[in-house]
C-alpha cells in the first residue's frame, strides 16, 4: 500500500536493530543501525525515531541489544545491569509513556523468566526447545539431574529479544485495529485534519490516527487530509505528507497558524491526531500545538478524534496537569534544523515539546480496544480492565 516498504524499527538476527533516521526525512531515506545503548538513547533523544509507539518498540529492541553482550556471571547480576540499562534508556525523553511501559514490560518479563523459567521462556514452542537444549550451560547443568528447568543467562537474553518482538507486533496489530475501528467514525470524501505524524513513522506500522486513512485507502475512501505542518520540527511537512503521498492519498500541507482558515473554509470534517500519554481523566499529552487544534474544533463543531493504544493510557497519572512535558532546546525553534538561523541570535526561547488537551475537547478516544467516550475517567479504567 506504499507504506509496506517503510520500515520504521526492525529487527532480526542477521541486521541487528535498524531504525529508518527520520531527522534525514524526507530528502534521504538512511537506514541506521543501533548497537549499542549510548546509540539507542541518542536516537530516540535527537527524534531518529519518534512517535510514542515507536519509541517503545525501538527501547524495548534496544534493552535487548544492549544486554546482549553483557558478560555477567550469575543472573542476579544480569538482572541488575537491565534494571540500570533500562533506568539510562528511559532517561532519553519523559512524555510519551510507551517507553517507559515497553521497558517496564522487558523487566518485568526477565523477572518471571528467573522466577519460573519453563513458562515464560519464549512465545514460540520452538524457543522453548531451544532454551530446554541451553539447559547444558553451565548454569543450566546444575538442576539437570533434578530435571527442572533453571535460568541462564542465555536464556534471559533471548526473553528479552522476545518479548520486544512481542511488543513490536502487537503494535502492529493495535495499529491496525485502530484503523478498523477510526474507520467507522468518518465518511467517504471526508476532509480531515491531523498535526504532527501519528503514522506508520510513528509506529511498527499503519499508525495510529493515519492508520484509519490506510485503511479508507484500501476501501476507496478518497479521503482529503490536510498536515500541519507542525512547527518546530516539522513532522507534518517532513514524515506526515511523505508516507501519506507514498500510499497515494491526496494531502495538503498547511502551516499551522492556517488550521482556523480550513476549518472556516468548511474544508474539515474531521480532525484525527495521536497521543503521547493520556492521563486516567482523559486528558491527552501530544505535539504541542494539538490543544490548539483541538480548541478550533470545538468552535467550529467539528468532531476531534485521539487515537490512543492502551500502550499509551497511563492510569497512574491522573489528570494531564501531572503529565511531564519535555522541553527541549531553543535552538530547534531559532534555526530551521541545522540550516540558517531564522532568528537573531541570543533571542530568548521557549520551546515546549507537547500540550495537553483536556478530556472535554476530545469527542472520542479511539483504541485497539474499541471507542471510548465521556465519561472518560469511567470508560478509560472499564476498557484497561476490559469491562467494555
Ligand atoms: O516529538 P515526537 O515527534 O516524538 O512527537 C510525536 C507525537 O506527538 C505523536 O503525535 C504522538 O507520539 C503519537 S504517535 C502515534
Amino acid at each position: 500500500m506504499g507504506i509496506d516498504d517503510i520500515c520504521t524499527v526492525s529487527y532480526t538476527e542477521e541486521t541487528g536493530l535498524v531504525i529508518l533516521d527520520q531527522t534525514k526525512l524526507p530528502n534521504e531515506e538512511v537506514y541506521v543501525r543501533l548497537e549499542t545503548k549510548e546509540s539507542v538513547w541518542d536516537a530516540i533523544r535527537k527524534l531518529m525515531v519518534r512517535g510514542a509507539p515507536a519509541i517503545g518498540v525501538c527501547a524495548g529492541y534496544g534493552l535487548a541489544v544492549s544486554m546482549e553482550r553483557d558478560d555477567s556471571r550469575d543472573t542476579e547480576t544480569f538482572r541488575r545491569h537491565v534494571r540500570e540499562t533500562a533506568a539510562y534508556l528511559n532517561s532519553s525523553r519523559p512524555t510519551a509513556v510507551n517507553l517507559s511501559w515497553a521497558l517496564e514490560r522487558l523487566c518485568s518479563r526477565l523477572d518471571r523468566y528467573l522466577q519460573n523459567p519453563s513458562e515464560n521462556a519464549g512465545g514460540s514452542a520452538g524457543a522453548a526447545e531451544e532454551m530446554r537444549a541451553e539447559e547444558k550451560t553451565a548454569e543450566g547443568m546444575r538442576n539437570a539431574g533434578a530435571g527442572t528447568f533453571c535460568p541462564d543467562i542465555s536464556g534471559a537474553k533471548r526473553v528479552l529479544f522476545d518479548e520486544a518482538e512481542k511488543i513490536r507486533r502487537e503494535d502492529e496489530a493495535a495499529c491496525r485495529k485502530m484503523g478498523e475501528f477510526g474507520l467507522t467514525l468518518l465518511k467517504p470524501g471526508m476532509g480531515i485534519l491531523t498535526h504532527c505524524n501519528a503514522g506508520t513513522l510513528a509506529t511498527a506500522k499503519y499508525g495510529t490516527c493515519l492508520s484509519p486513512i490506510y485503511v479508507g485507502q484500501e476501501r476507496g475512501y478518497d479521503f482529503r487530509v490536510f498536515a500541519d505542518e507542525t512547527r518546530p520540527l516539522l513532522q507534518g511537512a517532513r514524515l506526515t505528507s511523505w508516507e501519506l503521498m507514498k500510499a497515494g492519498v491526496d494531502v495538503t500541507l498547511i502551516c499551522d497558524n492556517m488550521a482556523n482558515q480550513v476549518m472556516k473554509n468548511g474544508w474539515i470534517d474531521a480532525v484525527v491526531v495521536g497521543c503521547d500519554r493520556m492521563a486516567a481523566n482523559g486528558d491527552g499529552a501530544n505535539k504541542i500545538g494539538t490543544s490548539g487544534v483541538a480548541v478550533l474544533a470545538k468552535e467550529y463543531g467539528i468532531p476531534f478524534y485521539m487515537f490512543v493504544p492502551t500502550s499509551t493510557i497511563d492510569l497512574e497519572t491522573k489528570t494531564g496537569e501531572d503529565i511531564v512535558i519535555e522541553q527541549r532546546d531553543g535552538e530547534e525553534i531559532g534555526s530551521m534544523w541545522y540550516q540558517r538561523p531564522m532568528a537573531p541570535a541570543g533571542v530568548k526561547k521557549y520551546n515546549p515539546a507537547f500540550d495537553v488537551t483536556p478530556s472535554r475537547y476530545i469527542t472520542a478516544v479511539v483504541t485497539e480496544k474499541g471507542i471510548i467516550r465521556p465519561p472518560y475517567e469511567e470508560n478509560l479504567r472499564k476498557i484497561m480492565e476490559d469491562e467494555l
